[in-house]
Order: C-alpha cells, then structure tokens, then sequence
C-alpha cells in the first residue's frame, strides 16, 4: 500500500465499503453486553493501512460503546503488516491530518495501540477481543503458493495453477478464522467486508465493463513483447491475493465439521454488495474525461504498483525500475483517455457477520 497517509487519500472507494458497514457493526455491537462486563473493551481493525478510511466507522462503534457503558476503558488496537506505515497510521488518529477528524478528540478513557502481526498469526492473548472488523484486506494471501503463467491475477488462471491458488487461499482463511476464533471472547463479534466472486460472476474492477485485471495483463504483457520487460519478469508477477465465492466463503463458518465451526465460530449473516466506483460516478456527473484518466489509476495504483514493481529484476537500477513502472500506468493512463468507456472499479464485496459461541 502506499504510505505518508496517501492510501486512504487515494480511495475514498474503500471509505465508502467500511461506511457501509456501519449499520451491520451497530447491529453487531447490540449482540454484546457491553455494560455488563468488567475490564476495558478491545476493539481492533485488522488489516488497517493508514486507519483513514475506517476513521468514522471507529467513531460509531465507540460512540456507541461509549453511550452504553459510560465508564468502561475502551482499547482500539490497529493491526497490519509489519511494513505498513504506522507514523501515518498515529498522525492521522491523533489528529495530524487537517482534512480527518479523529474520535480521540470526542471521547476520553480512549486508548489506541497498533500491531505489526499478520492475521495469519494469533495478533490478542486468548479470549480477550471484544470485537473485530477488518475491510478490504483478507484477499491477501500468506504468499503465492505458485505462479500464474498467462496473467498476473487468479481471476485469470485456469487449470491446475487456479487450483493451487485456490487450495492454498481456502486454507489461508481457516487459518485467519481459527486465529480470530482464539482471540475473541465468547459473545464476541466479527465483521468483515472482503472482496468475494459474487452470485453473479462479479469481482473488483469486473462489473459489465472493462475487466481492469485483463486490462492490466494486457499491458504489462505488452512491455514483454517490446522488450521493455523480460519474459521472466512478466511470468513472475502475479497478485498474491484471491477471491472467494461466497459459498468459500461461508463454508467453514456453518459446516459442522469444519475446524473453525469446532472452534466456536458462527456465520450470524453474509450478504455481498456492489458499491460503485466514485470516479467513474463523477465523470458519469461532469464529463471531465482528463480528470477522471487521472484520478482514476491513481486508485488502481496504491494497491497494485508494488506487484508490479517487485516482479522486476532486482539487478535493475532503482531509477529504472522506477521508470518502468511509471511507463506502465502512464500507458494506463493514456487507454482511458482514449475511450473512457466501461473503465471503473467497482468494488464487489462479501459483508459478513460472525459470532463466537
Ligand atoms: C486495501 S488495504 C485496506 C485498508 C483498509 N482496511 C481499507 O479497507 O481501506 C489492505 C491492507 O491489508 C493489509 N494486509 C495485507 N495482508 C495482511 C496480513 N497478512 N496481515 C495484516 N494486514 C495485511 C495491507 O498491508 C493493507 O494495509
């Protein structure tokens, strides 16, 4: 992702996911008896980048912990990857942002700390998280378990190298959900928004349009072929991520016997959503084609480029790695412009709701 707090600047898309599931954490939240139960309560976010886009949902649910039990300590914990970029992560909650009005600022006895452990890992001691949501970060695989020949994303492999994928990332999110089935209290309650292969075939950026992963094989594809990239370099490169269909989804969380349905965790409600491209739906208002060619990629680009630039070869001189990559979504770039026509990233998610018994 991109740091010094550009990510959440850069996609108000993934803003507009987490606002929408305000309602189903609300929801959740009144499942728990908050102001019955001793010691402070843990709320965490796992997978939050720079903490921006899920500010207000934050807000929400201590506001509302908050109004229930009036004197109870409330721990709000941000957890990602060791490498994401935490001094943005601080800024913003404590107030270093001027366009973002953080929550610490309306309540006190509030307490905010941060982990650099995978949700592949166990992030809280045992039965002591309160409540857990995460957004638009379970698609990221523990790695890539093997390569993918012909594109550089799963929606585009075929055969056995989708089934390798597709076995490692079933296996990945039991492990994800056995984590949180430890760490949360009985009564507690997860939601979680992810990109998922909806009931009608549809996923991120593929929506009746222009299907941007396609797009983006094309292009770098097209860097092999002038020679600007090796073959190996484009064979290589591929997103470590997945989708799950929604049944993949649920299927560990009412299969009685699957592991994680053992350990005490319940499906409470699942339910997918399209939520449509913001810049698409502007330049659908004001027809500013120059403006959307580039404010669009941008977005594309804070979660894709280091895909693309950790797949070249490390001998190359940083400047022109830097080089190649920039040439590649400037070529993005110019397609849009060309014929603006279908490109957008809508955003297909899975909006779940688990409960531990
Ligand atoms: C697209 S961003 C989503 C950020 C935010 N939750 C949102 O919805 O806007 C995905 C985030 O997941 C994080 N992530 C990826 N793999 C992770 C892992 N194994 N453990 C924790 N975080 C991870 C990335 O570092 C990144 O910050």
């Amino acid at each position: 992702m991109w740091g010094g707090g550009d990510y959440s600047l850069h996609t108000i898309g993934a803003k507009h996911v987490i606002d929408n599931t305000g309602e189903l954490a609300l929801e959740a939240l009144d499942a728990i008896d908050v102001a019955g139960q001793a010691g402070s309560f843990q709320l965490a976010d796992f997978g939050a980048a720079d903490g921006g886009t899920s500010i207000d949902l934050v807000r929400r649910i201590i506001g509302n912990v908050r109004a229930r039990a009036p004197s109870r300590a409330i721990c709000m914990t941000y957890t990602d990857l060791p490498r994401n970029d935490y001094s943005a992560l601080f800024n913003l909650v404590h107030g270093g942002r001027p366009d973002v009005k953080s929550y610490l600022e309306e309540h006190d006895n509030v307490f905010v700390y941060a982990s650099g452990t995978s949700f592949y890992l166990p992030i809280f001691p045992a039965q002591t998280l309160d409540f857990g949501f995460s957004a638009t970060a379970m698609h990221w695989l523990s790695r890539l378990p093997g390569r993918i020949t012909d594109h550089v994303h799963a929606v585009g492999a075929s055969g056995e190298e989708l089934e390798v994928i597709r076995g490692h990332a079933l296996a990945d999110w039991e492990t994800i959900l056995l984590n949180r089935a430890l760490e949360l209290k009985p009564g507690g309650r997860l939601v979680m928004s992810n990109f998922c292969i909806d009931e009608q075939g549809r996923y991120l950026g593929n929506t009746g349009g222009v299907n941007m992963f396609d797009t983006f094989n094309r292009l770098w594809r097209g860097l092999a072929e002038d020679g600007t990239i090796s073959e190996a370099e484009y064979q290589i490169t591929a997103f470590p991520q997945f989708y799950k269909t929604v049944e993949e989804y649920c299927a560990p969380l009412t299969d009685p016997g699957s592991v994680v349905h053992q350990a005490g965790l319940r499906l409470e409600s699942a339910q997918t959503r399209v939520v449509p491209c913001p810049y698409a739906a502007r330049f659908a208002e004001d027809a500013n084609l120059e403006r959307f060619a580039v404010s669009y990629v941008p977005t594309l680009r804070t979660w894709s480029e280091t895909v693309f630039s950790n797949s070249l070869d490390a001998a190359r001189p940083e400047q022109e790695r830097r080089d190649i990559v920039e040439r590649f979504y400037r070529s993005y770039v110019d397609l849009v412009r060309a014929d603006p026509t279908g490109h957008a990233m809508d955003y297909v998610h899975i909006y779940m709701v688990v409960s531990k018994v």
